[in-house]
């Protein structure tokens, strides 16, 4: 039985078009899929398929790493406002001295990030998905073309 990771691919390398929509895929011909094994080399981990916030799943890594605050954005037009700029911002590639933690619980959207060459790595993040980027490395954010997610934040609790 296939797993759901090797059902859908969730992560690829970016095309070098950086002209047309950054809420396309932008996915290489033929695609360069990056696997889960090559996320974690980097220090990016990824779930996929949890069912809501309240997963047994999401509740055993939040109590593991002490994820204790959580809040939720969601990023559309109509209820995120300067939605416009907004998404330009997430857009501009940037680091944390924190890790950022996101769980997908509705819509979808991409995670960009860079991997040991400085290559861009596009992770896709769909309802029930939760992303942990490392501390410092190099990432941006956009909404897919459907251009909705409602984003749950998370954060080490003091
Ligand atoms: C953030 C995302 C946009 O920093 O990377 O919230
Ligand atoms: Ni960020």
């Amino acid at each position: 039985k296939a797993s759901r990771t090797e059902m859908t691919i969730s992560a690829w390398y970016m095309d070098d078009d950086e002209t047309s929509d950054q809420r396309l895929p932008h996915k290489t011909d033929p695609l360069q899929p990056v696997s889960s094994q090559h996320l974690t080399d980097i220090g990016v981990l990824h779930w996929e398929g949890m069912n809501g916030v309240d997963d047994p799943r999401l509740a055993a890594i939040r109590e593991e790493r002490g994820y204790t605050y959580m809040d939720m954005i969601e990023c559309c037009p109509e209820k995120l406002p300067g939605y416009d700029t907004k998404i330009l911002s997430f857009f501009e590639e940037h680091i944390h001295r924190d890790e950022e933690i996101r769980f997908c619980a509705d819509g979808s959207g991409y995670f960009d990030v860079r991997d040991e060459n400085d290559k861009w790595i596009r992770v896709h993040l769909g309802a029930g998905d939760l992303i942990i980027l490392p501390a410092g490395i190099m990432h941006r954010y956009t909404n897919d073309t459907n251009n909705y997610i409602k984003a749950v934040r998370l954060f080490e609790g003091g």
